[in-house]
């Protein structure tokens, strides 16, 4: 028989045709699992969270990452991987290095979400507008998506964060939030009846679950963005951990990641190494109640930074 371009055609949508079927019967085979995502880039879905905030679930965070074209590879790395969420501060000194890696991807600004902080340093009234501005600048990618207050400024926090509704107002932030916030500072933005924080930004793993705040939050539909998700790295060898991760079939950062998206917050590891922060990444499986419960089981009060939850 003499083969033409038609029979080629064929059998080679035969070949790819087959290939993606075993793809997909071999992982779901393997895993059995539920997926709580449709892709498997998790960082693309954006979560509506109750505050409105359309973000992707996973961010990739840049604290400790000094300034300069290491720190600017590193970003364009994560955003080669699939990290569309980037979470800077003026503090960490590298906004210009966030900005310059999401201007060379050459994709659409619209595809990110950029969060940045005023330091405790600008706050009050004035230098908390002048320093937004200032940040925005550095960024150099036009409007900052979420803007928040490093830390509540003991004397200052609230005139700072009036200065986020006006910053919002003059459309520097599409969205204003606050970090390190504990219920009394949050109860002082509601009693001024101020526009609701679209976010607190706090540390939160199985090992610090800060469940009265976390509640409040939640009522409050102040979505909760969960820093130093991994603990800084110094529980991933945890026998707990350890175990959930080999019984899914997944790493211990895997699982610690998970636990938090499945509390619905956001998280946002850091890592340099782009193997890891492909790892990060991919957090389709899901953990039974059951394992949820062995991790829930874990809180022990581990702060691993500061904790300005706990101020006056
Ligand atoms: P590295 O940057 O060398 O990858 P957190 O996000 O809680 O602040 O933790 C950051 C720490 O966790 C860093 O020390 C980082 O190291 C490490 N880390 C990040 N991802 C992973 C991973 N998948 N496995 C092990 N360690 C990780």
């Amino acid at each position: 028989m003499k083969l033409t371009s038609l029979h080629f055609i064929l059998f080679s949508v035969g070949i790819v045709g087959t290939a993606i079927f075993l793809a997909l019967f071999s992982s779901t085979s393997r895993s059995g699992r539920k997926s709580l995502f449709q892709e498997e880039n998790t960082t693309k879905v954006k979560m509506q969270t109750l505050s409105g905030l359309p973000v992707p679930p996973i961010g990739y965070g840049v604290f400790r990452m000094d300034p300069g074209a290491a720190t600017r590879d590193a970003i364009s790395t994560a955003i080669s991987i699939g990290y569309r969420h980037i979470d800077t501060a003026k503090l960490y000194g590298n906004e210009a290095e966030v900005g310059e890696a999401i201007r060379l991807s050459g994709l659409p600004r619209g595809e990110f979400f950029v969060t940045t902080k005023i330091w405790n340093d600008d706050q009050g009234y004035d230098r908390t507008i002048a320093a937004a501005k200032e940040s925005r600048d550095r960024l150099g990618i036009g409007p900052i998506d979420l803007l928040i207050l490093h830390a509540p400024v003991v004397g200052k926090r609230l005139d700072s964060y009036r200065a986020l509704v006006e910053l919002q107002k003059l459309g520097v932030t599409r969205f204003i939030g606050v970090s390190n916030y504990g219920i009394q500072h949050l109860e002082e933005i509601r009693v001024q009846g101020l526009p609701t924080p679209a976010c607190n930004q706090i540390e939160l793993h199985p090992f610090l679950q800060r469940r009265e705040l976390v509640a409040y939050c939640e009522r409050q539909g102040i979505a909760l963005v969960a820093y130093s998700p991994l603990a800084k790295a110094k529980a991933l060898g945890d026998a707990k951990v350890v175990e959930v991760a080999t019984r899914l079939g997944v790493t211990p950062a895997q699982v610690m990641l998970r636990w938090g998206l499945q509390k619905g917050f956001v998280v946002l590891p850091k890592s340099t190494r782009a193997e890891r922060q492909r790892e990060n990444l991919d957090l389709r499986v899901e953990i039974p109640t059951h394992e949820m419960e062995v991790l829930d089981s874990l809180e022990s009060g581990l702060v691993t930074g500061w904790d300005p939850t706990v101020w006056k």
